[in-house]
């Protein structure tokens, strides 16, 4: 068995793999002797009875059962992780963040988890979560598990490895990886990695309906890599954070619960390279609404309304004729948090870095800064190309609430990016 990550392609198929061969049952999903003693668990990310296009399990293949725990106690070793959000009432200001100077240091993926944006409750099954993470210590003897959504984590520094239960991810900035709700992984890294993680606690994410694009473009299908069965062999005692409710409790087991040899299904974790992402836009007029640059969307019970999507800006030729081509002034239903994880954001002069974060809530005004309006509403209309950047949106219908955390560090200047417009001169 190597320890370099083995990948196969596809979106949500239903894949099956061997770490070593024989170890998957042929023909049963639980058989009464699996080969070898393993044992089967299945790990259901949808109710039993949903539609089979909702329908999400996998059965795996492993040395102990999951069941094989003692109970849980209360975590607090992640000093910035929050349960939950300010409780004061939350004015309709326009919010943004330069990155946090005073991320954990010297901690793991677990204790340098910065909850800054949260909605719902865990509990509700909807809603999302934006967690910053500081990494600069690989998870040693330990894993994470969330039950209360899955984690779309965002890389902005550094490389990640995620050795999870189904198989080993490697991810650094420009890849985003999915860890299904559930699912146990450990971190590793190598110097400081930093980035975003998009808790998930609805409807799991899948690619967009393509309409009237047809059968190809945005995020194809055959880009999605679900890593094939990896496991370790340790009987060393590994202790389990698990996210619950809101709230990270601890156990330890006297061995790796990354003991998966084989599993089958189509609820897996997977990586995606940002750059594979066919852009689709205007050709003639007008800025087409950001929706049509969705990587992913998880739909909430109101058609078209999504609980989360998380969209991506990246390079692309912008060619509009008679056009103003960045993002003219809106305000929407839906909540926007923005981040970047590289390069110059299109709509921003400056104040939005790499790492930062910026939030538009519902129905609050924003678009171009003042600068960037006169720049795009003089410039030459030759086509051109946006290059070297890539900023995301976890975009939800739930309005977002800040923590604590982020309140204190919000930019207290934010506003000021909308001043000084000149008022339209109507005919007299
Ligand atoms: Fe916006």
């Amino acid at each position: 068995m190597s320890d370099q990550p083995r990948y196969m392609s596809g979106f949500g198929g239903h894949f099956e793999t061997e770490a070593i061969e024989g170890a998957l049952p042929k023909g049963r999903n639980s058989p009464q002797k699996p080969p070898f003693g393993l044992y089967a668990e299945q790990l259901s990310g949808s109710a039993f009875t949903m539609p089979r296009s909702e329908n999400r399990r996998s059965w795996l293949y492993r040395m102990r059962p999951t069941a094989d725990h003692r109970p849980f106690a209360r975590y607090d070793g992640a000093p910035l992780f929050a349960a939950s959000a300010d409780e004061a009432p939350l004015a309709p200001n326009r919010l943004r963040w330069d990155p946090p100077a005073d991320l954990p240091e010297g901690t793991d993926f677990v204790d340098g988890l910065v909850t800054m944006l949260t909605t719902r409750d865990p509990s509700d099954l909807e809603g999302v979560a934006v967690h910053l993470y500081r990494a600069s210590k690989t998870m040693e003897r330990r894993v994470f598990v969330d039950s209360d959504g899955e984690l779309l984590v965002i890389p902005q520094q550094g490389a990640l490895r995620l050795v999870t239960e189904l198989g080993l991810l490697e991810l650094e900035p420009g890849k985003v990886g999915l860890v299904p709700r559930g699912v146990k992984f450990r971190v590793e890294v190598e110097g400081d990695a930093r980035g975003y993680v998009a808790e998930n606690y609805g409807a799991p994410f899948r690619l967009p309906e393509l309409g009237p694009i047809g059968s190809n473009g945005l995020a194809n299908p055959r880009d999605f890599e679900a890593p094939a069965a990896w496991f370790e062999d340790s009987d060393h005692p590994t202790e389990v954070v698990q996210k619950s409710l809101g709230h990270l409790w601890t156990t330890t087991l006297d061995h790796s619960p990354l003991d998966v040899v084989a599993w089958h299904g189509n609820y897996a974790p997977w990586r995606y390279d940002l750059s594979r992402f066919n852009v689709i836009n205007t050709v003639s007029f007008d800025h087409p609404d950001p929706s049509i640059f969705t990587v992913l969307t998880s739909p909430s019970n109101v058609p078209g309304r999504a609980n989360a999507d998380f969209v991506i800006f990246p390079p692309r030729w912008m060619v509009a004729e008679d056009t103003f081509r960045p993002p003219w002034f809106h305000r929407n239903l839906m909540s926007e948090a923005m981040g970047l994880i590289h390069g110059a954001y299109d709509a921003k002069a400056e104040g939005f870095a790499p790492g930062g974060l910026s939030l538009h809530n519902i129905m609050s005004g924003h678009g171009p800064d003042l600068e960037s309006w006169q720049k795009a509403s003089e410039a030459a209309l030759e086509p051109t190309k946006i290059a070297g950047t890539m900023a995301f949106m976890v975009e939800t219908c739930w309005p977002y609430r800040p923590t604590r955390f982020a309140l204190d560090r919000a930019q207290d200047d934010y506003d000021q990016a909308w001043a000084g417009f000149p008022k339209a001169k109507l005919p007299r």
